[in-house]
């Protein structure tokens, strides 16, 4: 207790305003369980707040391959409706990340929650895939005996949609939702060419596409645009920022030019860490990342 304090309780009881106020404060004190529930309240609200209105959270996550941390202590979060770019050297466990998001590699310790409350350390690859989490590999793999066509149906027909089986509109709804997946990868030109005799950029965006079919809520994306052309790689930019329209994706790359044509925030990993996090502009100016990664 302070002097000053200790003297408006202790001392006479002056006839000035200031004292008239300290009294009332007196008087007016809340009951105590009122002050208690709201502490209980406040402390709820700070345990829930973290997340909410995020889609994926990532907190204090960390992962040992036989006593090496490829992940320590990542803590990362995205927004509904954000695109955001990951960067970072070579190992800085950037797709061992998406190892863990999408359920493939189980983190040792930390939180990795989906929506604000979905536990994803408590699901399998299958069911986050189901709740909406797709993801592209660094290599395409699509089917090359099949048509472009025929590549987005078979990821029709293994996918979540509800609304075919609902109005018995399949052949309809389907044609429809691939006519609309063709026009996203810029591949309705080739919608009845092998997938073998596409080019490489096309397979990724066909790749994208039969992700599309699955109509994720969030897209990780490895390494896009690496083999592409630079006319492919900007049409690739392109691509995301429209799909980035209707759901959240996080994108891996090296390319910086690319990187650059996304426009959105950037988080730079090293060492199974946020090194840096912010614009473009502000996370290439950082000289830890200058150092580690940029200025190699
Ligand atoms: N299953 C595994 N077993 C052992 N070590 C692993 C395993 N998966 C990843 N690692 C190690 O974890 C570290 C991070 O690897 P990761 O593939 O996540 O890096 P990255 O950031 O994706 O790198 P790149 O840019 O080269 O793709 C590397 O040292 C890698 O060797
Ligand atoms: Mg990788």
């Amino acid at each position: 207790m302070t002097m000053e304090s200790a003297q408006t309780i202790a001392g006479p009881v002056p006839a000035s305003a200031a004292s008239d106020v300290s009294l009332a404060r007196a008087v007016v004190s809340p009951h105590p369980y009122a002050t208690q529930r709201a502490a209980e309240l406040a402390a709820k609200a700070a345990t829930v707040s973290p997340r909410r209105d995020t889609l994926l959270y990532l907190n204090g996550v960390t992962k040992s391959f036989d006593g090496f941390k490829a992940i320590n202590n990542l803590s990362l979060v995205v927004a509904k409706g954000e695109m955001r770019a990951i960067i970072g050297p070579n190992g800085a466990g950037k797709t061992t990340m998406m190892d863990i998001i999408t359920g493939k590699t189980r983190p040792d310790t930390g939180e990795v929650y989906y929506r604000g409350d979905v536990d994803l350390t408590a699901h399998d690859e299958a069911s986050i895939a189901a709740m909406g989490i797709g993801r592209k590999f660094q290599k395409p793999t699509v089917f090359e005996s099949q048509t472009v066509e025929d590549n987005l149906r078979l990821s029709l027909a293994g996918s979540r949609s509800i609304f075919a089986a609902l109005f018995h509109r399949k052949d309809e709804s389907e044609r429809d939702a691939i006519g609309r997946i063709l026009a996203t990868t810029r591949l309705t030109e080739k919608r009845r060419t092998l997938a073998a005799d596409l080019s490489h950029g096309q397979k990724q965006w066909l790749e994208i596409g039969m992700l599309l079919a699955q109509d994720p809520e969030l897209l990780l994306v490895d390494e896009p645009v690496a083999g592409m052309t630079d006319a492919e790689t900007a049409e690739t930019a392109r691509l995301l920022r429209e799909i980035a329209q209707t759901r959240s994706v996080v994108v891996v790359e090296h390319d910086m030019h690319f990187v650059r044509e996304l426009g959105v925030k950037v988080t730079c990993l090293h060492e199974g860490s946020v090194l840096s996090e912010g614009s473009l502009d502000a996370v290439s100016a950082d000289p830890r990342v200058i150092e580690v990664y940029l200025g190699r």
